[in-house]
């Protein structure tokens, strides 16, 4: 026995990728599926190929044809846009790349001293129908995009001087889940875990919280111990819970007889005082350890990090947190980026999320699957509500094997408040979708009952007894024809959320309609038929606060559904901030509606030479009482300023100074200045973090802007703009948020869309400063520096 517990080791370096497929034939010589490779008696062509990733017959792999790469990968976005007027399923869906297939590899030792442990390689999510082997052995196959896998190679692991260990997966992304970007490759992380082999079960423990005062929190642990020995072992199971300081604040102990190959429930109840609630505005975090002793030594220690607060859905009045009427102020979203595709470190993951919190966003729909796991566990940090949603409707026993790993692996986070079944899914206002949306709520309460079940449904809401499956019927652009109104006065008792809205779609700084080019204005007027405005979207929750909130489709652009456009349109409109988390105009609405900071914001831009004396329209947003317009210092009136709303000025262009001032009362509390600028003069690096980690993984968000001599940036320029990069960093990719940019993501230069352009540059395991460096024909070079530790 050595001293390690249990290890959960980060797998995502030191893979190699093939792009393509490669010939495998599984064994049937000798009955074995997969093949290992001490072979040499066996005539080629008899024997499988598969012996040869074994990195002693490395010489038959091609090495030119495989790249090093470190993980969350997605070779999808490494593609070239191809629009082949439709001939590949789905293209004009899923944004113009193809997908295809590829393999990764990857050689690595495990020492002789973890001989005897249970040692298992996760996959958070490879996209998508992954075939596994290591060391010659068919481990599995997996379906599903969106969910993670496990596979035990205890038996199979090659240690210390028996040689290296080679894992191979072969991923075929061809076939969709979706009707978005959905990526290809292994785009999650992976890990080697060791434990001992009496241990907590994989998703072993649930953490409930039955009992919420301010006085005090009762906590039920429920976890499953697993005895992989051949015989039985006499097992003590510590719980210990935790602050967030490290302090003990509870503790509970008990014992039972585990027989060999079985696993033991224990269920242990702890009360703490004065607890600290979770709430998006302050996360909270407690976490309990759970030592698992055989005897008196110990095996295994579990981590497991829960919040304590409670959720309420009223059909009446909406959604209450820790007892509070909380109205949901939420956003869908998929998961790419610019120059990422589906493949996001965690850094990448947590600037959306922050980026969504300043804009007032408290709640994250994962649409339409089981969100990434980091994803959830930053939403525990830094508060953000959220609808985790399974993939589809469907009770197959694969599909129902989907929900299952949903629920066990994420039923612990209290940023989850709702398990959404379904989304628009055909079947809904059938008899038969109403047997299958019922059997998938009862599996669903029967492993959490804490949490209610939703379905994001766009039709059929009061036919088939559909409704009646779930706790919380959704409401997916309710607005039409007032379905969500009227089937409120007819349902009382149903308790209903705005689950999507909005789909309106706007292109960052445009504000012409142009078809050739794709764009749409960001007055926000071309809204499908099935949709409505942002303000529209939110303005109903505030009147009608049955609706619990809404969810925003989206917050971010994302490839495909480039709706109303196809080519040379690659990526959709609808978000509130554009592929690169540029904020649109849309952005600051919902930001003077959800905070309370105050706020001016105007619109357009003020650079329109050649419109002098044309009337423009000058929209603002803000959350001050009342709003005067100045131009050029001359008065164009003051107005009140409805709450969530907008105010309009027509106003007659002359280059110069658009300000608008927010008053409440007599008291200036904000103002916004839209100026005219000079020509472009420099490039201006603005990076999200000065400081980052020197592990390879981290990330720094970069905001590269075309600037005037003031600084001013300049809202209607495309330049070019190159980058460089001293120290030990890669750039991981760019992007500009332009819809029909046809530019490599991986790439050391992008144009800039509208003034601006994005750049992610990705630490190397050394520490010391990174130097990045920007140049364009005729500006002002701009260096910028980033200190990794
Ligand atoms: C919804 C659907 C989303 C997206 C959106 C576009 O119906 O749930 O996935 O397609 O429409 O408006």
């Amino acid at each position: 026995m050595t001293d390690i517990n249990r290890l959960k080791e980060n797998f995502d370096k030191g893979w190699k990728f093939h792009l393509g497929d490669l010939p495998i034939m599984h064994a049937v010589k000798g009955g074995m599926t997969g093949g290992l490779t001490d072979c040499e008696d066996i005539e080629d062509g008899e024997w499988l190929k598969i012996a040869y990733f074994d990195e002693r017959e490395s010489s038959q792999i091609d090495p030119a044809a495989w790249k090093e790469v470190v993980l969350p990968h997605d070779w999808c976005v490494e593609g070239d846009y191809l629009n082949d007027g439709g001939k590949v399923k789905h293209h004009k869906s899923h944004g113009y790349l193809a997908a295809g297939v590829g393999c990764y590899r990857k050689v690595f030792d495990i020492p002789q001293e973890l001989e005897g442990k249970k040692i298992s390689l996760e996959f958070d999510g490879v996209f998508r129908n992954s075939t596994v082997w290591v060391n010659g052995h068919l481990l599995g196959i997996h379906a599903s995009g969106y969910t993670g896998f496990t596979y035990d190679i205890s038996d199979i692991a090659r240690y210390g001087s028996e040689g290296k260990n080679v894992v191979f997966v072969k991923v075929d992304a061809r076939d969709y889940e979706g009707w978005w970007y959905e990526g290809a490759g292994i785009y999650r992380h992976t890990w080697l875990t060791v434990t001992d082999r009496l241990h907590v079960e994989r998703y072993g423990t649930y953490v409930t919280t039955p009992e919420v005062s301010e006085e005090q929190a009762g906590i039920a642990i429920v976890t499953t111990v697993r005895n992989e020995y051949d015989a039985a072992k006499a097992c003590r199971l510590v719980t210990k819970i935790y602050d967030i300081h490290g302090k003990i604040v509870g503790e509970s102990a008990s014992s039972m007889e585990i027989s060999f190959q079985q696993q033991g429930v224990f269920e242990h109840f702890v009360r703490i005082d004065k607890p600290a609630l979770w709430s998006p505005e302050s996360p909270s975090l407690y976490y309990v350890m759970s030592e698992v002793y055989d005897e008196d030594q110990l095996r295994d220690t579990y981590r497991t990090i829960f919040g304590i607060r409670t959720i309420e859905f009223k059909a009446d009045a909406g959604f209450f947190l820790n007892g509070k009427h909380y109205p949901i102020k939420g956003t869908c979203n998929h998961q790419d980026f610019a120059g990422v595709g589906v493949a996001l470190p965690d850094q990448l993951i947590a600037y959306k999320l922050r980026l969504l919190k300043e804009m007032g966003c408290n709640a994250y729909r994962s649409a339409h699957h089981p969100a990434t796991p980091e994803l959830l566990d930053l939403c525990d940090q830094m508060g953000m509500l959220v609808v985790d949603e399974n993939r589809k409707l469907d009770v197959s026993p694969s599909g129902i094997e989907e929900l299952k790993h949903l629920l066990y692996r994420d039923r612990n986070h209290p940023s989850v408040i709702i398990w959404s079944l379904e989304n628009e899914e055909i079947l809904e206002g059938t008899i038969m979708g109403a047997r299958m949306v019922k059997t998938l709520a009862s599996i669903t309460r029967s492993i959490d009952p804490t949490r209610p079940t939703l379905a994001a449904m766009n039709h059929g809401w009061n036919d088939g007894g559909y409704s009646d499956g779930v706790d919380i019927v959704g409401y997916n652009y309710g607005q039409r024809e007032d379905q969500d109104i009227r089937d409120h006065e007819k349902y009382p008792n149903r308790i209903m959320l705005g689950s999507e809205s909005a789909s309106c779609t706007v292109t960052r700084g445009i504000y012409e309609r142009d078809d050739i080019q794709g764009y749409c204005p960001e007055y926000g007027i071309h809204i499908p038929e099935w949709s409505c405005s942002v303000e529209k979207a939110w303005r109903d929750v505030v009147e009608n606060p049955f609706l619990s909130g809404v969810f925003i489709w989206t917050g971010f652009d994302y490839r495909g559904e480039p709706t109303p456009y196809e080519w040379p349109n690659i990526n959709s409109h609808f978000g509130v901030m554009d592929t690169c988390g540029f904020p649109k105009d849309n952005y600051y609405y919902l930001k003077s509606a959800w905070t309370d900071e105050p706020m001016v914001h105007i619109m357009p831009h003020w650079n329109w030479p050649g419109r002098e004396g044309q009337i423009i329209d000058v929209w603002v947003y803000s959350n001050c009482e009342r709003i005067e317009l100045f131009l050029n210092g001359k008065s164009l009136g003051e107005q009140e300023m409805p709450r969530a709303s907008h105010l309009e000025w027509k106003v007659s262009y002359e280059p110069g100074e658009l300000t608008a001032i927010g008053r409440n009362g007599s008291t200036e509390a904000a103002r916004k200045v839209a100026a005219t600028t000079d020509a472009p003069y420099a490039v201006k690096l603005v990076p999200d973090r000065t400081q980052i980690q020197a592990d390879g993984c981290d990330v720094a968000v970069m905001r590269a802007y075309v600037v005037d001599a003031h600084g001013r940036v300049v809202p209607t320029v495309d330049n070019e703009l190159h980058f460089s990069m001293e120290g030990n960093a890669n750039i991981l990719g760019v992007g500009n948020g332009n819809p029909s940019s046809h530019e490599p993501d991986k790439a050391n230069q992008r144009k800039a869309f509208n003034g601006s352009c994005l750049l992610i540059i990705q630490s190397l395991e050394e520490a010391g400063e990174i130097v990045i460096k920007s140049t364009s024909h005729g500006l002002i070079d701009s260096v910028c520096t980033i200190t990794s530790f």
